[in-house]
Order: structure tokens, then sequence, then C-alpha cells
């Protein structure tokens, strides 16, 4: 099924590209087309969204986990590259540990000793991460099935999915509706809304698992890209990566990124976070206000001159560089992804919020809109 939808913004910035005779002509009409994926163990149908805007960029999306399977970008000259890694079929994505591209939830990173208390009651989720709860438990919202509806918004194709996560599911408290739309941007931006009701008080904490390497999935690692992440702290971890509390100063450390460093240039420094990480792992305490649209990072990799910025509404953004990779998985292809093949820009609250006060709450009640959200918009250089 293909449809392509005209919506009114779309059409009138194509005539304009049209009718002003400039060479980067319109490559085609902004679509969706939606295909058959595969299929779970008990028959459920999966299918692919894949979102094309106006200048020929692609988005792939699955139901199975909300994940972004392929995302394409223009390199400096001009060719088109898939930059986010990934497998080729669903029953790879059900049997790779790594959460390629998928949505997270209820709770992405890290829940301290696997319980919180909220409003006086203790829960108890699934310790899937040594003591821990890492990304919503065993079961999390990346091995859920979606809802998909395509949307065509003034922006760009978009698709919409929903999961309606049960009271109780992994431990967690209330019934959550989540909703998230995918648009990819006519100014080459993959923008992710995210947004949930609830009908008990509850926490939560959506982001994607995108592993993106700018000079193409399974090309080299990511060590010569240039990171810059407007922070001027970050949290630090104990050895089981969860935050001690303190919001400490990037200053004289290998976590300062506020001018554009190559992520391998402090990487194996002798330093204690760095070794609880096996390299980044961390949570950055973004300098932009919490709630509002603002820069996160800005990624540089110069052999193919692609550029990804990120902009978010969330307090913070976990630097993922890839430090559990280790070959083993062969994704795309039949390409193994090495050690550090690639890095992830999780958008989010900081991890293990629930048990530390002092950080932004990640509590909703009944009756309150949960809604973030981030963009990863791609250029050159
Ligand atoms: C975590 C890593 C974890 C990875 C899973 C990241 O968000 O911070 O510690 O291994 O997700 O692939």
């Amino acid at each position: 099924m293909r449809h392509s939808f005209l919506a009114a913004g779309v059409l009138s910035g194509a005539l304009v590209l049209a009718c002003s005779g400039q060479a980067q002509v319109r490559k085609g009409n902004p679509s969706v087309k939606m295909q058959p994926y595969g299929k779970m163990p008990d028959g459920t149908a999966i299918d692919l969204y894949t979102l094309t805007n106006t200048s020929g960029m692609q988005a792939g999306i699955i139901t199975y986990g909300g994940a972004v399977v392929s995302l394409t970008a223009p390199d400096k000259s001009g060719k088109f590259g898939d930059v986010v890694l990934g497998m080729d079929t669903l029953d790879g994505y059900r049997q790779e540990p790594n959460y390629f591209g998928a949505l997270i939830g209820r709770y992405g990173n890290r829940i301290g000793h696997a319980t919180f208390k909220l409003e006086g009651k203790t829960y108890t989720l699934p310790k899937n991460d040594h003591d821990n709860t890492l990304h919503g438990g065993t079961q999390g919202f990346d091995k859920r099935v979606w809802k998909a509806r395509e949307l065509g918004t003034a922006f760009g194709p978009a698709v919409e999915l929903t999961f309606v996560s049960k009271d109780g599911e992994e431990g967690f408290p209330g019934t959550l509706t989540a909703k998230v739309v995918y648009t990819l941007t006519d100014a080459n931006e993959l923008k992710i809304e995210y947004s949930a009701t609830t009908d008990k008080p509850t926490v939560l904490n959506l982001t994607n698992h995108s592993y993106f390497n700018l000079a193409g999935a399974g090309v080299g690692n990511n060590l010569e890209h240039r990171v810059t992440i407007l922070a001027d702290h970050f949290t630090p971890v104990d050895e089981g990566l969860i935050p001690t509390g303190e919001i400490k100063p990037v200053k004289g450390t290998p976590f300062d990124f506020t001018k554009p460093t190559a992520i391998g240039a402090r990487i194996n420094q002798d330093d204690p976070q760095l070794k609880f990480g096996k390299g980044y792992d961390h949570n950055w305490v973004l300098n932009k206000r919490n709630g509002v649209m603002g820069k996160a990072a800005e990624v540089y990799e110069p052999t193919s001159g692609r550029v990804m910025e990120v902009l978010t509404t969330e307090p913070g953004l976990q630097f993922y560089t890839g430090n559990f990779l280790d070959g083993s998985v062969k994704g795309k292809g039949g390409v193994a992804y090495p050690f550090r093949a690639a890095f992830c820009m999780e958008t989010q609250h900081y991890p293990d919020s629930p048990n530390q006060p002092k950080f932004p709450s990640t509590e909703l009640k009944p009756g309150q809109t949960y809604h973030t959200t981030t963009i990863y918009k791609f250029s050159t250089r």
C-alpha cells in the first residue's frame, strides 16, 4: 500500500523550490509505504512503515518494538547511506540483545536494585541487569507489538504507534497508554514525539535506542566521530551503572564534550567512571531547560561529512558508545558489528530517578499527559 499525501505545507514548499529554478529539484513526493515485515510466534503480523521525505531521505520503522530499522542520510557528495545499525529480519530483532533502534519503556535506562517507592508503596521489578532493572524489564516496550497508523503532517510523512501497557506489567503500576509519532521532516529531521497517560500514579521515561554510525552502519567503529554535548555536568555512576546522586562538573574530565572532541580521544584514559562503563555509558545533565526544546548534542563524521544534531525537550542525554557490542551480532547484510561500532544518544530523564529525590521527577499521575519530543537532524559539512 503506497499513499502519497499532499499536505498543504509540503506542497507549497515543493513549489517554491520548483519555481526558484534551483538545482536541488525535489526528488519526489513525500510518502508513507506500509509492507509486511514478518510474523510473531503467535501469528501477529509485524509491518514495516517506510517514510520518504522530499529530499529522498528514508526512515524504516517496524511495529515490533517501534524500532527504527533504517535511516538514510546524504553524505557530503549527496550519496545516501544507512546510518543506523540493525538486523535484516524480525527474528534477528527478536534475538539480538542490544535494543537496536527500539523504543524503550516503561523506564529507559536503569532502576537501582529493581525497586522503587511511589506514594508510600514499594514496587518490585524484574532484575535483568545484575541487581537492577534495565530498559523497562525483561519484556520492555522494545519487545512489544505496537499498533500503527499512517499520518500525513504539514512537516513530512509520519507514522503514529500506540501501545497500551497493562497495570502491573513488568511490575509498574497503572495502565499506561503510550503514543509515539515518528515524522521524517523535509528539513531532514527524524522527529520523535512521545506522549502517554495513566490511570494510576506511575513512573516513566521513554526514549529511542538507535545506534548511529555516520560513516554508515557497519563501517568501522565510532572513534573518529567528533562529539559535542551541551552539558557542563554529568551524573557519575557506581559499578552497576546506577547514578550515585551526585551532579558533577565535566570540566577537567574525559566527560567534557563542550567542545567538539573525537570519541576515541580520551575513551581509554585511566578513569574510574570510564572503567565502570567500559567507555562512555553515562547521563549528561543538559544545559538547556527541562521541558523546553533545545540543542543537546552535535556529532560530525569527517570522512562522510555527515552531521547529526540532537534537539530535545528532555533534561538528560545517555551517551553510550556501544561498549557491549563485541562482534558476535551479525547485523544488516550479515556484517558483524564490532566493539564500539556505533553510538547511542538516548534523550531521557536521568537513570534511577524514582529513587533519586534530587533528580527531575519521572512521575505521571492520572489526568496528566506526558509529552516529550526529540529531533535527530541531518546535514553535511
Ligand atoms: C545502557 C547500556 C546498555 C545498553 C543496551 C544503554 O542505554 O546505558 O549500559 O548496555 O543500553 O544495549
